[in-house]
């Protein structure tokens, strides 16, 4: 037996493994893999197969793999501090670095950075924030925060709420009570009455449902909404023109706190510093992780607002230090590994190439796909990109979920060596490589693609069953 089959054999024994058929994993009929090591935008496995990373992780691996530069500044703050909590007023030294690189990425308005180990546990801070905000300025009843179905801003029991996709809901009795979802900026979706609507009409649309979920829940009641710039695990969906405009226009009409989370799009992805950039967006807070530290390390944090922040002063000037902590909080390492990651995103302009290879990501796509008799839509955003696909483009009609057209697709371009997402509402094929990703690369990337995405239309074709 290969070393690759027995490690597998043992997994399957002892590991629960995220977002997997548990069943199927431990009784050994679903595919299990070992990574073993990565380079530039490949990784490999313990057979020595090597596969171009086409979503980066969980897009999350943005200066590449193999950057022995953060893991020697790992092993160097290891040597003189691995940690010492947060707490009380104590800090480390890369931690109060990287605090300032961070506020000064996020640009003016922006007031202190806590910090945490995930994207999900940073959603959770985000809640509680808005919680002690209101109370603090003796608004009790507004409590409630507003979501749109199909986004994605983690698995906890308040940040799964949040999320609004159904799979993160379904038997786990989510969403918690006081969170709300409102439309997905999802252009491409919309219904059939709606074909006619323009972007900007549609956006118009989007910003009048939430007016009136406002309303109807009665303005004193809500307190924040929740948005990503792009809308990410949800299907990779780019607001359609005018959107942000025209949320924001209404969360200022009923003093509504907006939080970004910018945990995909924050640190390059889309070719700016943050995704509220790119879009216009001012947000109160802001969630971060993911490229915060391209995850050589795990570390989130919230970007808390002026406006925010010195309610929080305020607070405990009333009640005393504020009831919020994790030990890992500011954990030496994790900031360690941030800094050398955007030390090394800022030296190469990565965020530079996210903007320009990005572009070239776009045209490729749309020149391979565009087309294309089952793909419904190409879209995407500096380095990120998705394929929509459709037994009928035209009318943009969806398969029949049953074939798993999307899974089916990324099996496919497993078989050709490039890992895509089957994103998990809808046949939607999704991408997001490192921020190092050149022309050639690209290149690389829609060619297999292609292929993977012909040999399902062939099997489409030909297999009665699959009709
Ligand atoms: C926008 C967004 N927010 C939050 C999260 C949750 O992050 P984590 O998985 O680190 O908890 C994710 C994860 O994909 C995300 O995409």
């Amino acid at each position: 037996m290969s070393l690759h089959k027995e490690l597998i054999d043992r997994d399957r024994k002892v590991t629960f493994h995220a977002s997997t058929h548990l069943r199927d994993f431990a009784h050994g009929d679903a595919p299990g893999r070992v990574i073993s090591g990565g380079k530039g935008i490949h990784i490999v496995d313990k057979d020595g197969r090597e596969f171009i990373d086409g979503f980066a992780g969980l897009y999350c691996v943005n200066i590449g793999y193999g950057r022995t530069e953060v893991a020697e500044a790992i092993y160097r703050q290891a040597l003189e501090l691995s940690y010492y909590h947060t707490y009380v007023g104590h800090a480390n030294e890369p931690q109060i670095q990287l605090s300032e690189k961070i506020l000064e990425l996020a640009g003016p308005g922006m007031s202190k950075v806590y910090y945490g180990m995930s994207g999900s546990d940073a959603n959770e801070t985000q809640l509680k924030l808005v919680r002690y905000y209101n109370n603090v300025l003796g608004r009790p009843h507004k409590k409630k925060v507003i979501s749109r179905m199909r986004g994605y801003h983690g698995s906890g029991i308040a940040s799964g709420s949040l999320t609004g996709l159904k799979a993160f809901h379904d038997h786990f009795d989510l969403p918690i009570e006081t969170i709300r979802h409102t439309e997905a900026p999802f252009y491409y979706q919309r219904s059939a009455e709606q074909s006619a609507m323009s972007e900007r009409e549609f956006s118009h649309y989007c910003a009048t449902k939430l007016e009136e979920m406002i309303l109807d829940e009665g303005p004193d009641t809500v307190a924040a909404f929740i948005g990503e710039p792009v809308l990410g695990t949800g299907g990779i969906v780019p607001p359609p023109e005018g959107y942000w405009e025209a949320i924001q226009a209404v969360l200022a009409k009923y003093d509504v706190l907006l939080i970004a989370d910018e945990v995909v799009c924050g640190f390059g992805r889309i070719g700016a510093d943050f995704g509220s950039h790119f879009y216009g967006i001012k947000p109160d807070l802001i969630t971060i992780a993911k490229g915060l530290t391209s995850a050589y390390q795990p570390l989130s944090g919230v970007i808390v607002g002026d406006r925010v922040w010195k309610v929080l002063e305020q607070g405990t000037g009333e009640f005393g230090p504020i009831g919020h902590g994790w030990t890992y909080s500011g954990h030496a390492l994790g900031c360690a590994a941030g800094l050398a990651n955007l030390e090394i995103i800022e030296r190469e302009g990565l965020t530079q190439n996210a903007a320009e290879t990005g572009a070239y990501l776009q045209q490729a796509m749309a020149k391979a796909f565009g087309d294309h008799p089952i793909v419904g839509n190409v879209r995407g955003v500096g380095m990120l990109a998705a394929l929509e696909f459709s037994p009928d483009p035209a009318k943009r009609t969806q398969f029949d979920p049953g074939l798993k057209v999307g899974p089916r697709i990324a099996t496919a371009a497993m078989d050709e060596n490039l890992i895509a997402r089957a994103m998990p509402q809808g046949d939607i094929l999704g991408f997001a490589p490192p921020l190092t990703t050149s022309r050639a690369e690209v290149d690389e990337i829609v060619a297999r693609a292609r292929r993977a995405v012909d040999r399902v239309l062939d099997d489409l074709a030909n297999n009665e069953d699959l009709k």
